[in-house]
């Protein structure tokens, strides 16, 4: 593999879960900044749990989660949303009674008080994604899967966040949306992004990303390059993805 940048997000011997019950068992993950790292495992390997973790939405129970250094350990959620890292969850989670604007102005509400970067942040927003400004106005409920998949993506980018999160974004989309939101990544990557993407299919994870971890019943199993899936890994990758 080769040399890696400074990261941005470092796991180390991570232990969460729910109730008395690890759900992920000693995870280590590094994100490099303006790196895009996939997490990749079926379903119910623990893959939400992780980025949870990263969210102080689910206590860890061991380990280490640094973001831009900061050891987010025992900071409450809202101040890791806080510039730290920012998450488009599994299910988009929008709120579907509010406009697109709305919604994405709900990403930076710690920056209210300014509102030039607020704008700037939007500015962004509606630059990769045109569509969204077109449809700034309207209710989320009226977009497509595609749309409001943008719409969550935005949302974390209004946050300017050190890290991004990005649960599954392609699941229940279109071919033609999946090429979207891929495009999206790859641009958020030239603009210098640093990005964590939990993904269950491969072909999206490849052409996205740098380097891929492979996930099963809560622990990483294997590390792969793009280059080692194109090269044969696929295999080993179909063993453990099933
Ligand atoms: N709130 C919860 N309370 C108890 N158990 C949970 C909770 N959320 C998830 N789990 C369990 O933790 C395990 C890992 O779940 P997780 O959502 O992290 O998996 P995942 O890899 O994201 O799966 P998927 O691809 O289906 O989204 C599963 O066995 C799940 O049932
Ligand atoms: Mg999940």
């Amino acid at each position: 593999m080769s040399e890696q940048p400074a990261p941005v997000l470092e796991i180390e011997s991570l232990s969460a879960g729910y109730g008395r019950f690890d759900v992920v068992r000693d995870v280590a993950l590094t994100v490099g900044k303006g790196e895009a790292v996939a997490l990749l495992g079926p379903n119910g390997a623990g893959k939400t749990t992780v980025l949870h973790a990263i969210m102080g939405l689910v206590r860890q129970r061991r380990g280490l989660i640094r973001v831009g250094g900061t050891d987010v350990s025992a900071l409450p959620p809202h101040r890791i949303a806080r510039g730290l890292a920012a998450i488009a969850p599994e299910g988009r989670r929008l709120f579907l009674d509010q406009s697109v604007e709305d919604n994405l102005v709900l990403g930076a509400l710690h920056l209210r008080r300014d509102r030039a970067r607020v704008e700037r942040l939007l500015g962004s927003v509606y630059e990769i994604f045109p569509v969204l400004k077109a449809y700034r106005h309207r209710l989320s409920s009226f977009l497509s899967g595609g749309e409001q998949q943008m719409v969550a993506i935005g949302r974390m980018l209004m946050s300017d966040p050190q890290v991004m999160l990005l649960d599954e974004p392609s699941v229940a989309l279109s071919p033609v949306a999946v090429d979207i939101v891929v495009k999206a990544m790859l641009e958020l990557r030239r603009r210098g992004a640093s990005l964590l993407l939990v993904e269950q299919r491969i072909d999206v994870a490849t052409r996205v990303c740098d380097r891929l971890y492979v996930m099963t019943h809560g622990e990483i199993v294997d590390k792969l390059t793009p280059d080692m899936v194109r090269s044969g890994g696929m295999s080993i990758l179909n063993k453990y993805l099933g």
